[in-house]
């Protein structure tokens, strides 16, 4: 598919040199203009960006009016949680847990639930209670509350922090998991049947960093349920970062690697201990993360402003305790505005922007696959037009045999990201990796050859992608 854009540029660059100045003017023009408030920023890649809510702060109008403005996905900070929603056994209190749903609703906001078993705020009846009649109680917890709030909750929390920190990898003990380690994916089970047009996620926090023992736990765990079809559709990293605990390089792989189990990844409680610089860098960092990823469905921050923090002192939030945006608010914006996978790619979506062409030459040659067996192709790439911040690539398959149809494999070098496409049906395995399917009909006859490309955001790193195909 050809967009308008590539269309005018074709145009433009056909015209010739004498109006070489008109083009660089014309292509610096956005086809879409930067979002002004991190939700329409985060629509840009087809993203939500949302907050915790606390319902008692709700009547704060400097509070409300940031949320609404700068949010477009809402959690009950505390408001859904257990002790909160069945205070006394098979007694239900949802006036709390309604309150931020309607506030979300009316706001024409969604909602992510948080959160239906967890081994924290249990009510006092829950943490006095063991074995089977634990085991039951969960369930119908689980059942009545996902019930309560079918239809109108986007994804739910179903588990959270299940897993112990530390290097065992092992499940967290609590009065939950002495049920039986099948309590997990019984909660599961119970979701589903309660809501199945929720998405079902598990949460957890200190598992942002590939090489931890327990993201390889929860990781290991997710694997296992999808491989046995629990129901599990995404998985929560709450990143709750500070010093001793900051963002991981390798975040992105995290991220990246659990989606290609299969499931959509979120951040799902953002904050940031810091200042200044330092944190605004590591918010980028965290936002660059996701949208490098394109299972990375959205990002919710724990709060609106620092002072509503659960851990104010830290100052971890986009907003000061007056409201005022902060260096990290910037940062996240910017970063947003700068665009990202998508997971639906839409190359109208985005726009190249060019203000250089005197960038260096990547290193790599062209990359092919030889040809091997009977059908076979081969994928050349070819580098495109280049500007300060991005690249367009051509990948040209060749017909080496008559062949039914092809598949070309993109790899591309972190930090870069494929931000748009054209010709071609792409599908996204992990953060860095792209499948490219033929639209419609592959069909081609021997040494026949069609093309399909794409923009890279390179983040400064000029390799070129890798590119191989198969053939049927
Ligand atoms: O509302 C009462 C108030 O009436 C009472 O005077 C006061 C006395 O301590 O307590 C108030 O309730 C507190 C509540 O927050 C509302 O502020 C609770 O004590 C306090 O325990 C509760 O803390 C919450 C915490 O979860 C409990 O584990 C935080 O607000 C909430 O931000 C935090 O959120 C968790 C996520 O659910 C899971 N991931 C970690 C995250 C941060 O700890």
């Amino acid at each position: 598919m050809t967009t308008p854009r590539q269309r005018n540029r074709a145009r433009l660059l056909g015209a010739g040199s004498l109006v070489a100045a008109t083009i660089a003017v014309a292509l610096a023009v956005p086809a879409q203009a930067a979002g002004s408030t991190l939700q329409a920023a985060a629509a840009g890649s087809g993203r939500y960006f949302g907050t915790a809510i606390a319902g008692s702060r709700l009547n704060d109008s400097t509070y409300s009016g940031i949320a609404n403005r700068e949010f477009n996905m809402i959690t009950a900070e505390n408001e859904m949680k257990a002790d909160a929603t069945e205070p006394n056994q098979n007694q239900f209190n949802f006036s709390a847990g309604d309150q931020i749903l309607n506030w979300a609703q009316s706001n024409g906001k969604r909602v992510r639930g948080h959160a239906l078993a967890w081994y924290s705020q249990q009510p006092g009846w829950m943490q006095n209670m063991s074995g089977s009649a634990l085991r039951s109680a969960m369930l119908n917890h689980v059942t009545q509350v996902a019930t309560h709030y079918k239809g109108k909750i986007y994804a739910w929390d179903v588990v959270n922090e299940a897993f112990a920190d530390g290097s065992s990898g092992a499940r967290r003990d609590s009065n939950l998991q002495r049920t039986g380690n099948d309590w997990i994916e019984a909660a599961f089970k119970a979701a589903r049947a309660a809501d199945p047009n929720a998405k079902l996620c598990y949460n957890d926090y200190n598992t942002d960093n590939w090489n931890d023992a327990k993201t390889q736990a929860v990781y290991n765990m997710v694997k296992d349920f999808k491989s046995r079809g629990v129901p599990i559709d995404c998985v929560g990293f709450q990143a709750h970062f500070n010093s001793q605990s900051p963002v991981p390089s390798n975040y992105h792989t995290t991220l990246g690697n659990f989606a290609a189990l299969g499931v959509d990844v979120q951040i799902t409680e953002l904050d940031i201990e810091g200042s200044g610089t330092n944190q605004a860098n590591q918010f980028q960092g965290v936002v660059q993360a996701c949208l490098a990823v394109a299972r990375c469905t959205g990002i919710t921050v724990w709060g609106v402003r620092d002072s509503d923090s659960w851990r104010a002192s830290g100052t971890p939030l986009l907003f000061d305790n007056y409201g005022n945006k902060k260096a990290a608010y910037t940062s996240v914006l910017n970063a947003l505005n700068a665009g990202g996978t998508t997971t639906s790619p839409d190359p109208t979506s985005t726009s190249p922007n060019p203000t250089s062409t005197s960038t260096p030459t990547p290193t790599p040659t062209t990359t092919t696959t030889p040809p091997s067996g009977n059908p076979s192709c081969t994928a050349t790439y070819s580098e495109g037009e280049k500007w300060s911040d991005r690249f367009n690539g051509t990948v040209t398959i060749r017909a080496n045999t008559n062949i039914s149809s092809w598949t070309s494999y993109v790899t591309v070098n972190y930090p870069q990201r494929i931000i748009a496409t054209w010709n071609g049906s792409p599908t996204w395995p992990s953060s860095n990796v792209m499948i490219m399917k033929p639209n419609g009909n592959g069909a081609l006859s021997a040494g026949q050859t069609v093309s399909f490309g794409f923009t890279v955001m390179h983040g400064g790193n000029w390799t070129w992608p890798g590119v191989t195909c198969t053939a049927s």
